[in-house]
């Protein structure tokens, strides 16, 4: 288990950028942190004196208190820079006179100034342009010389997955021989970005987990990511296949993830150049979205699972439409687990990209 190699890296395609071995290591770092937590032991001289700023160009709770939390507990400060109040980071060609501030010239000021940037966006912040969001990021790294974290953009949400990681390994001790399903459910919103979908089946396949993506058709995730994951399995020696069958992804499996995501139809898409080659189309999505109203976790998706089978969800879940209420509440789900693992799994993400040896 190495330890030196993430001092400065920013954490942004976590999923792709880290290898097997680093996230086995950020697993056992944010266990051992939840351990001292736990006991009240003081971390405080972890990152004495660091500042994390964060941007939320979104809503959050989770994301939110958790970093806020996270830094504090490990002696450093939290400051939120709400774009809506600062002037809005935006990208050449999307200025606003005196609303808007080159990302240039907000990611090298706070840099300056701070030890992070923590970003969320996606969806009416990214112009609804998928990838756009990413590249954002991207575009704070290039000029920022430290870390900047993904807090969800609209291709990965990696802080979810290793919490998830986390839970899984807490539950099973393992991740070989552990099936596990990312599976679509309905929710009469049809805006959720693909972020927590992608991010959970490339850390799953990249840990050796029997991965099951299983959705209505339309509803496909980006062709990169899938690669990736086929790419993942096979090294990993775990497995990968895509089904279009609810009842069919619970059967057997360890662990179940339904939730929602947006269709193909809901976002823009452009080439490498910018220019558009897609529209969305919020009719095609809608209809979409109704035809698959039943996706919809019960008791009886539930009975298919395995006995010891678990019910994972992100959070905010839409209960009535995504799960019933006796599932989410039930003794097989650890959404609360998953929720609270957040915060150890970030507090080991910014003790290791903020601190850590060179
Ligand atoms: N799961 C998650 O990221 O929750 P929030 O949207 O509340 O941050």
């Amino acid at each position: 288990m190495r330890t030196n190699n993430f001092r400065g890296r920013d954490w942004i395609d976590a999923e792709i950028d880290f290898n097997r071995e680093e996230w086995e290591t950020l697993i056992h770092v944010a266990l051992d942190l939840k351990r001292r937590h736990a006991m009240d032991d003081d971390q405080t001289e972890i990152l004495k004196g660091k500042t994390l700023f964060s941007m939320f160009f979104n809503q959050s709770l989770r994301t939110r208190c958790t970093f806020a939390a996270g830094i504090q507990q490990l002696g450093g400060f939290y400051t939120e820079l709400d774009p809506g109040k600062t002037y809005t980071p935006a990208r050449k060609g999307f200025d606003i006179p005196y609303k808007t501030e080159r990302i240039a010239d907000v990611a090298r000021v706070l840099d300056q100034v701070g030890d992070a940037i923590a970003i969320r966006m996606y969806g009416p912040p990214a112009h609804w342009i998928y990838g756009f969001a990413n590249s954002t990021l991207k575009e704070f790294a290039h000029y920022a010389g430290n870390p900047i974290i993904n807090m969800e953009c609209d291709k990965f949400h990696p802080c979810q997955a290793l919490a998830d990681l986390i839970t899984i390994r807490e539950r099973f001790g393992t991740f070989k021989g552990v099936n596990l399903t990312m599976s679509w459910a309905y929710s009469g919103s049809i805006e959720k970005p693909r972020a927590v979908p992608q991010s959970v089946v490339l850390a799953a396949a990249k840990m050796g987990m029997n991965v099951t993506l299983s959705h209505p058709k339309g509803f496909e995730l980006d062709p990169e990511v899938i690669s990736s994951c086929e790419k993942f399995s096979d090294q990993s020696e775990g497995s990968f296949r895509i089904i279009n069958d609810f009842d069919e992804g619970f059967r057997g499996a360890h662990v179940v993830y339904p939730k929602s995501w947006g269709s193909v139809p809901c976002f823009n898409y452009t080439d490498k150049t910018g220019k558009t080659v897609k529209e969305q189309d919020h009719k095609e999505a809608e209809r979409l979205n109704e035809a698959a109203k039943g996706w919809k976790t019960t008791a009886k998706q539930m009975a298919l699972a395995d006995k010891q089978g678990i019910y994972m969800h992100c959070l905010p879940a839409d209960r009535g439409q995504e799960v019933d209420d006796d599932v989410i509440d039930g003794p097989q789900s650890v959404v609360i687990d998953e929720a609270e693992n957040r915060l150890h799994a970030q507090k080991a993400i910014m003790a290791l990209i903020m601190g850590g040896r060179r």
